[in-house]
This record gives structure tokens, sequence and C-alpha cells, in this order.
């Protein structure tokens, strides 16, 4: 038994020590030391479990439950001394728990193998911070609804190819990325069902000899149900992709509100103020006030698709079951975790602190003949003209008043009337911007009464 390191795993089978980069080149433990709780969790249940069938005794179980809450603690206080000779969270805490019970801590990993562990921790893990994350989510959500109620009547252009299109509200423009973050609350909630099943009983890849019982296991943790298939068990990841993928949609989300709101702040266009403390100033130029916030979200957002794309490529090609390959799930996805919730965060504080500028929206709506089309539909409508023939009489119109420097609205009766006779003094009406939203009064429309009824419709939705 000499030249034998016994502080290696398995140490028994090998006769060289581990090569000293390589030791730190294949250890987890600066980073899985995240999921401790989670393994902690995930070991009593097993352990639980094991004397109930007989496995452990009563004596082992209350040993092992002591001396994991021992580990809890010490791992809260920050007191836990992690090495990288123990390579991973996992091997890490079996150790110390033998080091403080003896030969309890080394029956624990009976009928079990670090690869199921790993497993039923991402997913422990996961499940839990996908709590948080809803939390941030509909945080955000609520401060959307207080700006869409505040700003309901508050008329904006609305764009098409970033040009003027038609008239909106403010508050439309909120409800609008409220639908976006209800699907991604959506996406998050069905996510989670296929992330609550529990891996824990595969073992190493096959299953085990021993007589466990996976129901009991998977209830005590809160799993809907143990895992089919065993080899799928330990190598499935594909609940860490889907979480990925829906962050990535979140960050996308988030990167096109960042777009807007940065446009909007531009002298340029003027529509918003983003109060200072979201903001930074420049080391050169004095005048300089930047969004920050938002252009740093936007710029998140490719980091968090980047890890779901290694993500795709971890897994790709892959074979059954386990491999080391998927040691390298982890830092991606603890990555997205943590820029998602800071970015929903720091989105949900500075909503309802966004100052609108609405005289400039209004003007800037005025400029861009956004009523065009409501001029159209008034020839149809009231007129009796064919939409095609109304398309062409208004282009004649838009055409004078870009010749003239003047919206349809300082158009003459007169000079209307040369293009359509017909056209009588309630034209007037419907040019102006309040009269062009408040006709687009149906459910999905951007009437303020509209908007209303979508803030009341998705208070009840949140409160469900
Ligand atoms: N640290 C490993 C991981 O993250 C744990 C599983 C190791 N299993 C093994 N057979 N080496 O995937």
């Amino acid at each position: 038994m000499t030249n034998i390191n016994t502080e290696k795993l398995s140490s028994a089978r090998f006769a060289e020590a581990t090569d000293a980069f390589v030791e730190e080149f294949t250890a987890s433990v600066s980073f899985d030391q995240r999921m401790a709780l989670q393994d902690i969790q995930g070991s009593l249940a097993h352990a639980t479990m094991l004397e109930s069938i007989g496995i452990l005794t009563a004596e082992d179980l209350t040993a092992i439950q002591k001396g994991l809450a021992q580990i809890s603690d010490e791992i809260k206080r920050g007191e836990f001394t992690w090495s990288i000779k123990q390579e991973d969270v996992h091997m890490n805490i079996e150790a110390r728990l033998t080091d403080l019970i003896g030969i309890a801590g080394k029956k624990l990993h009976t009928g079990r193998s670090r690869n199921d562990q790993v497993a039923t921790d991402i997913r422990l893990y996961l499940r839990s911070e996908i709590g948080e994350i809803l939390k941030q989510l509909r945080r955000l959500q609520l401060a959307l609804l207080e700006v869409a109620e505040r700003e309901a009547d508050t008329i904006m252009p609305g764009f098409t190819h970033l040009q003027v299109a038609q008239p909106v509200t403010f508050g439309h423009h909120m409800m609008a990325w409220f639908e976006m973050l209800s699907r991604d609350q959506q996406r998050l909630q069905d996510c989670c069902k296929r992330i609550n099943i529990m891996p824990l009983g595969a073992a190493a890849l096959a299953g085990t000899s021993y007589p466990i019982d996976r129901f009991m296991t998977a209830s005590l943790l809160g799993f809907e149900r143990p895992s089919y298939n065993s080899l799928d068990s330990v190598s499935d990841r594909d609940f860490a992709i889907e979480f990925a993928a829906a962050a990535s949609l979140i960050m996308v989300h988030l990167s096109r509100f960042s777009e807007e709101l940065v446009l909007w702040t531009s002298a340029q266009f003027d529509f918003i103020d983003i109060p200072d403390a979201f903001c930074t100033g420049s080391s050169i130029m004095p005048q300089k006030k930047n969004p920050d916030v938002p252009e740093l979200v936007r710029g998140k957002a490719g980091r968090v698709t980047g890890h779901l794309m290694s993500l795709l490529m971890l897994m790709k090609s892959q074979p059954l079951a386990y491999n080391k390959d998927n040691q390298e799930d982890k830092e991606p996805l603890f990555d997205c975790v943590d820029t998602l919730i800071n970015s929903l965060r720091a989105f949900a504080d500075m909503m309802p602190r966004v100052q609108t500028k609405a005289d400039n929206m209004y003007k800037a709506a005025k400029r861009g003949f956004a009523t065009a089309t409501d001029l159209a539909d008034y020839l149809v409508r009231d007129k009796g003209m064919a939409f095609r023939d109304a398309h062409e009489v208004v282009g004649l119109a838009v055409r004078l008043g870009v010749e003239t420097g003047r919206d349809l609205s300082e158009l003459s009766l007169t000079e209307l009337q040369q293009f359509a006779p017909s056209i009588s003094e309630d034209v007037f009406d419907i040019l102006k911007l309040e009269g062009s939203v408040a006709a687009r009064n149906h459910i999905g429309g951007t009437a303020p009464e509209q908007v209303r009824a979508a803030i009341a419709r998705a208070r009840a939705e949140l409160q469900s």
C-alpha cells in the first residue's frame, strides 16, 4: 500500500498521484459549491430513504442528519474549507461528513453515484432560482403596469421600420412589453415541469441493486416523480438548455426594451428621461448623461444567448450516458441565472422612475403624418371610397404637406377637397391624434379605454 495517494478519490485503483495541474484542471469545486445546500438536501432525502429500506440504521441516519446540519451551518457562515483535492462539491461534503461522524458518513453514498447526484442537484438549484427569477419578472411586470396606467392617454408616434407610422399611446407601448414578459413567465413555468423530475436512483447509469424507493425520495424532495430511464437520467441536460433558451428570450426582450429606451433618451428623440441613479457621466465630456443600465442589459443579452449556444454544443454528439463533458454545464447555467436576475432587477427598479416628455412625443407624432391611415379610413368608411383610391388621395395630401412643411391637420379644407371633393369639415376630428388613437377601440387596440382594459386584465392575470 505504499506509493498510494490516499487523498485521491477512489484511491485504491491508482498507483500514481494525480498530476497537480490535472487536479486543478478537472476540479469543479470552485464553481459547483454554489449547489452545496441542494447537495445536502438531496443527501438528507437519500439517507432517509436508505434508512426506511433498512440499508442504514436509525443511528446512522441521525448521525448523518446531525453532520449535514453542521456542514450546512459551516457553509452558510462561510467557515467551510473547500479543497480541490476533493474535486467537487459532492466529495467535499461527503469527506467532511466522514470527518465529523466517521463510518456512517462512509455509508451515505450507498446506492448512489455522483452522476445521478449532480443531475439532481442542478435540478433542485434551477427550480429554486426560477422561483427568484419569476419574482423579479413579476416586479417588472407590475412596474410596467404602473407606467401604463399613468401614461394610458399619453400620445406618442408608433413606428414601423423606425419611421413614424400611426399614433399610439405610451401606455399601449408599455403593455406590449408586458405581453412579452407574460409569455416569458409561461415559458419558465413550462420549463419547470421538466426540471421537476428526479434523476436520483439512476446511480452511475444503470440503476442500483439496492431495493431503493425512488418515489419516496422524489416526494421528500418535492419532485413530481422519479425519472423513467436511468441512462437518460444521468445524461439529460435538456432542461438546462430549455432554461437557457427561456432566459435568452427574456434577455432578448430586455435588449429590445433597452434599445428603445436608449433611442428615446437621445437628444434626437427626447421622449423620456432616465433618472440620474441609473445613468453615468463621461470622464471627458462634462455634458454627458449616458443610459448605462439599458445599454449594459442590451450587451448582456449576447452573453446569455452565448451560454445557450455553449450548452447546445456541449450536448451535441454526446454518447450515453454520463460524460465528464457535463461538468461544463454549470458555469454557463449559473451565469445565465445571475445575469438574468440582475438585469430584471435593474429594469424593475428603473422603470417606475422613467419620466415621459409628453409634449415632445406629441410633436413627434404630428411631424410624421401619423394620421394618414385615419384619413384613408375616413374616406372609405364615411365617404364610400374604395381603400386603394383612398390610399392614393391621402398620398397626394401627404405630398402637399411634405412640400409645404405642414401636417395633414394643418391643411385647409379647400386644399384637402382638391384631392377628394367629398371631404367635409368633420375630417379635422379624425386628423387629430387624440381622435386617431381613440378610434382604435377594440380588444388589443391602442385606444386609452382599451389600454385601461388591458391593464385590468393583466392585473387579474397576475393575481391568479
Ligand atoms: N463534478 C461532476 C460534474 O459536475 C460530478 C459528477 C462526476 N462524475 C464522474 N463520474 N466523474 O459533472
